[in-house]
């Protein structure tokens, strides 16, 4: 069975596409290329020991899906591909728009035109903007806080008007809370361009030596220890979520998902229990609040257990060790 995967050289995606290899699908994946690197694809095929059947090119690009779908019998899509930091996307309001929503856009026509019209989409926590009561569920109220956030509103509010038109579509929106960690093997992990927005590779970078202090963004947050809470979920259980949404995806019209732990940890929760795993000490200091940020962002998961029968397996100190052995086996990323 051949899965679609956009995005399918990212982050979470290679993870994905291990797993999916793994339990006997085959992957074919397209990627730009502009958050990551051909790298992790030939990792994916080290590890599994199965070919990836990879398009460099825009998932914004008919012509280019029109091709792979015309030359492979896809049962079903997972789009990953988007940009996603929201700092930047603050910055380059446009551009996150174009990318993001045109992808949908240009998918869902391709995908309609071929029929293939199975499609597990990357929604994300950010879709509760500011959370007004702890833990969020997905009847929670939804809000944009900012750009990319924005953008991904609007990608669920498109599917979810594509299904409510034709009710042939079955779409599942992940909303994933904080992924991180890495594949057990250490040979694909996060590898994010520049200095990294998100905590924990920026932990593992002060650990391995690379960047010189964590800031703590805020210690007066109202959280045990005044630093931000959130809901941080294994990279590989995330993958495994994708599958069990494949396995189920025919039961659903358009449904949104969170997938969490439902666990909250402070910054500096994170902080202790990388220390512990890695033998290091992390040089840490506190500064003002990044603006945009929330005191505490967690899930209620009893959905995707109910429905899917996900539940996230690892813990914080699982995260940890397989970060670190990503980090200290790849100090600098794919490039080694
Ligand atoms: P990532 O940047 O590692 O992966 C996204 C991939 O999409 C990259 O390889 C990038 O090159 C590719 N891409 C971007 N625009 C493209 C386009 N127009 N055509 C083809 N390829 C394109 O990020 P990730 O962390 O793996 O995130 C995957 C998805 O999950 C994204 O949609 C992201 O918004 C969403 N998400 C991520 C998080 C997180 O914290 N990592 C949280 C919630 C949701
Ligand atoms: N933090 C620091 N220092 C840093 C980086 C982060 O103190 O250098 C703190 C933040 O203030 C926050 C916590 O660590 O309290 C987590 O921050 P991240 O940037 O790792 O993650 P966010 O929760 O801000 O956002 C992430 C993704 C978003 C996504 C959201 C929910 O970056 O795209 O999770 O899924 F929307």
């Amino acid at each position: 069975m051949k899965i679609l995967v956009t995005g399918g050289a990212g982050y979470i995606a290679s993870h994905t596409n291990a797993l999916l290899l793994e339990k006997g699908y085959e992957v074919v994946a397209i990627d730009n290329l502009s958050n990551s690197s051909p790298e992790s694809i030939r990792r994916v095929e080290e590890i599994t020991g199965k070919k990836i059947i990879f398009y460099k090119g825009d998932t914004r690009d008919k012509n280019l899906l029109e091709k792979i779908f015309s030359e492979n019998d896809i049962y079903a899509v997972i789009h990953f591909a988007g940009l996603k930091a929201v700092g930047e996307s603050c910055a380059k309001p446009l551009m996150y728009y174009e990318n993001n929503l045109m992808a949908n856009l240009a998918l869902a026509d391709v995908m309609s035109k071929h029929n293939v019209k199975r499609l597990v989409f990357s929604s994300s926590a950010t879709v509760y903007g500011v959370p007004k009561k702890l833990p969020l569920t997905e009847q929670s109220p939804l809000s944009a806080t900012n750009p990319y956030g924005a953008t991904k509103l609007m990608g669920e509010r498109i599917f979810s008007d594509l299904y409510n038109a034709d009710k042939q579509w079955h779409i599942i929106l992940l909303r994933y809370f904080n992924p991180v960690g890495a594949h057990p093997s250490g040979k694909i992990g996060e590898d994010p361009k520049g200095i990294p927005n998100n905590l924990m590779p920026f932990i593992a970078q002060v650990a391995v030596g690379r960047l010189p202090v964590l800031k703590v963004f805020g210690n007066d947050y109202n959280t045990h220890d005044g630093t931000g809470v959130r809901d941080y979920i294994h990279v590989m259980d995330l993958a495994e979520a994708h599958i069990k949404a494949l396995e189920k995806i025919d039961n659903y019209g358009v449904e949104a998902i969170n997938v969490g732990t439902g666990e909250g940890y402070s910054v500096l929760d994170m902080v202790k229990a990388f220390e512990k795993v890695s033998g290091k000490t992390i040089k840490y200091e506190f500064a003002p609040r990044r603006s945009g940020d929330v005191d505490a962002c967690y899930a209620n998961c009893d959905k995707a257990e109910k429905e899917l029968g996900f539940k996230a397996k690892y813990n914080l100190y699982d995260m940890c060790r397989d970060l670190w052995r990503w980090q200290t086996l790849n100090p600098n990323g794919y490039e080694d």
